[in-house]
């Protein structure tokens, strides 16, 4: 038997069950903290290391305030702008496409988007529908919520996890019209994997590890977190679902078939997916703003000024001068344009800024290219003429998951009960996403809707009014997903100094690449270093 007391001199155990007799969970749970267990209030998260410049850095110490250009208006790049400007620096923001926001793209009627081979689709949707290609949800902790808040950007609950939502893995079994709901399959993963612990425990196969008291404690968790019998099996209940949820009088319930035998559980596999659920960036609470993702980037470009934001102006070239920079792109005429600024900010995908005419030198384009291969992911809205997903289905936003090559399928998170709706019919990165990318869009949709039927039956298919694909590494000016650095290396630290006048920022310059929180701090991080560089000078 394990004992806390040999090695410490306290068992920490010990001590909890102490203080868990007779006590409420909020003592117990306070304590954990004090014994560190679990947090408590003074072990908040802080992001302290980001001190804002401010306007008066520039009127106490009588510096006249620099120019700035910034190159790209995603996230990065405008929150660049945004936070300089705050400061009294004089900012000009290049954007290669006809939008801002960059990967944050969202997708409504009228729209019109050509991919690198010149194909171009133009959205069909209602007015009200919309689809968010790129970015789709946000975390409470990330930064992104105290951007929303901060610029008064309206914003409500994404929902990333449902409970009726389904699982569906072909490849383990599932049939056409077979899938099974989360709560369904949580039931029968956590009762069987809870009866077989608790078979491990009463077998004494435990016994170098847990305590009498331990092995008691976990019995009476199991117990419920498996909804297990008095004698330690699962044989099903309540927390499956019902085929008839209860009603009154003589509808108590009619139970779902099943379960199945621990054995055909464990071989559909739908417990890979739990973890998502607990994952530290995806778990509930999630939120969006409302009418689309990109919105957020119409209140930046309204705080910058719209006048200081230049669209359809790519840039082709980037060079220190012996004075601070200069930038030359190409603008909506077509003419070459050049812009002498003291500093430079650039927040393109950085494989891209290799295309660039650039003086920064070998080392850092070798950087650049080391970090910077995007990788693609895929999505396609379809636009329904019935939201048979919540009248039939009962399903209200979340994420059904398949081992499909469409992977996730996203049910809308806004315009609940209304007529019209929009289904993502796939989310898929890698191969799957690669597959996708290389057919024509009607393909796309044709590919995605014979899967989809065979979970949401032939409504997903009859219903449908219209749709519109991305291929994120077919995306002019973006070309890939996102890309994970290696942010210990010394060529990511070479890229965070900056090269002469100009410095990087972007979601793959952050320890949080593929969220516009990586890109928010990375933007941060530039925006210091840029203005202690002006503080000292
Ligand atoms: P980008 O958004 O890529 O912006 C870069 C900008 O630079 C673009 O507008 C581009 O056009 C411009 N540019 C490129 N070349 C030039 C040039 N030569 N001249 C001028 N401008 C140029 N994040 C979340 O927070 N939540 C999510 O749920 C989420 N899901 C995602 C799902 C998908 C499918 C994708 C693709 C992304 C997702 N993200 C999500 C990530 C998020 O979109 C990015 O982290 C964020 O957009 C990165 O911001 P950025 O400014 O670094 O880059
Ligand atoms: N941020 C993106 C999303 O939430 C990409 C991503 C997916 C990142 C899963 C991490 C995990 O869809």
């Amino acid at each position: 038997m394990v004992t806390d007391e040999k090695t410490t001199g306290v068992s920490r155990r010990n001590f909890l069950q102490a203080v868990g007799v007779g006590s409420s969970a909020g003592v117990m749970f306070a304590t954990m903290g004090a014994v560190g267990l679990a947090p408590t209030a003074a072990a908040q998260p802080r992001n302290e290391s980001w001190t804002p410049p401010r306007g008066s850095d520039f009127s106490l110490t009588g510096r006249s305030a620099k120019k700035v250009v910034v190159v790209g208006a995603g996230p990065a790049g405008l929150a660049t702008a945004y936070e300089l400007q705050k400061a009294g620096y004089r900012v000009t923001v290049l954007e290669a496409r006809h939008r801002v926001g960059g990967r944050t793209l969202t997708i409504r009627g009228g729209d019109a988007e050509t991919d690198v081979n010149g194909v171009t689709q133009k959205a069909q949707f209602a007015d009200g529908v919309y689809m968010n290609a790129g970015a789709g949800r946000i975390a409470q902790w990330m930064v992104t919520m105290d951007y929303l808040r901060e610029l008064g950007v309206p914003y409500e609950v994404f929902t990333n996890a449902n409970a009726d939502a389904y699982l569906y893995n072909e490849r383990s079994g599932a049939t056409p019209g077979n899938p099974v709901r989360y709560r369904t399959a949580k039931a029968d993963v956590f009762g069987y994997t809870s009866e077989l612990l608790g078979y491990a425990t009463d077998q004494g196969a435990l016994d170098q590890k847990l305590t009498a008291a331990d092995k008691e404690n976990l019995r009476a968790f199991l117990r419920s977190w498996g909804s297990l019998q008095a004698d330690g099996s699962y044989r099903g209940g309540s927390n499956r679902g019902y085929a008839v949820y209860p009603s009154a009088w003589n509808e108590h319930g009619t139970p779902l078939p099943g379960p199945g035998s621990v054995s055909e559980v464990l071989a559909s596999k739908v417990g890979q997916y739990f973890p998502f659920e607990i994952n530290w960036e995806q778990s509930m609470l999630m939120f969006q703003p409302k009418g689309g993702m990109d919105t957020t980037y119409d209140y930046f470009v309204k705080a910058i000024g719209k006048q200081n934001v230049q669209l359809s102006s790519p840039v082709t070239a980037v060079k220190n001068t012996p004075r601070g920079v200069s930038v030359t792109y190409t603008a909506p005429n077509g003419k070459a344009r050049q812009i002498d600024a003291d500093f430079a900010v650039v927040s393109a995908p950085a494989g891209l800024m290799r295309r660039w005419d650039t003086n920064w030198g070998p080392d850092v384009d070798a950087a650049l290219g080391e970090f910077a291969v995007g990788s693609p992911a895929g999505k396609i809205g379809l636009q329904y003429r019935s939201r048979f997903w919540e009248d039939d289905h009962r399903i209200y936003g979340g994420i059904t998951e398949t081992d499909m090559d469409l992977a996730h399928v996203w049910y809308p998170s806004y315009g609940y009960g209304e007529r019209r709706g929009l289904v993502v019919g796939y989310y898929n990165t890698g191969a799957n996403a690669r597959a996708y990318a290389d057919m024509t869009p009607r393909q796309r949709e044709m590919r995605a809707v014979e899967q989809g039927v065979k979970i949401h039956g032939e409504k997903y298919r009859t219903e449908l009014e219209s749709s519109f694909s991305i291929a994120w590494h077919k995306v002019p000016y973006i070309e890939g997903a996102w890309a994970y650095p290696n942010t210990q290396s010394s060529r990511f630290k070479l890229l965070q100094q900056g090269a002469g006048n100009v410095y990087f920022a972007g979601d793959w310059m952050s320890e949080i690449s593929a969220w516009q929180h990586g890109a928010f701090w990375a933007a941060r991080y530039a925006v210091q270093a840029l203005h202690a560089r002006v503080m000292a000078s």
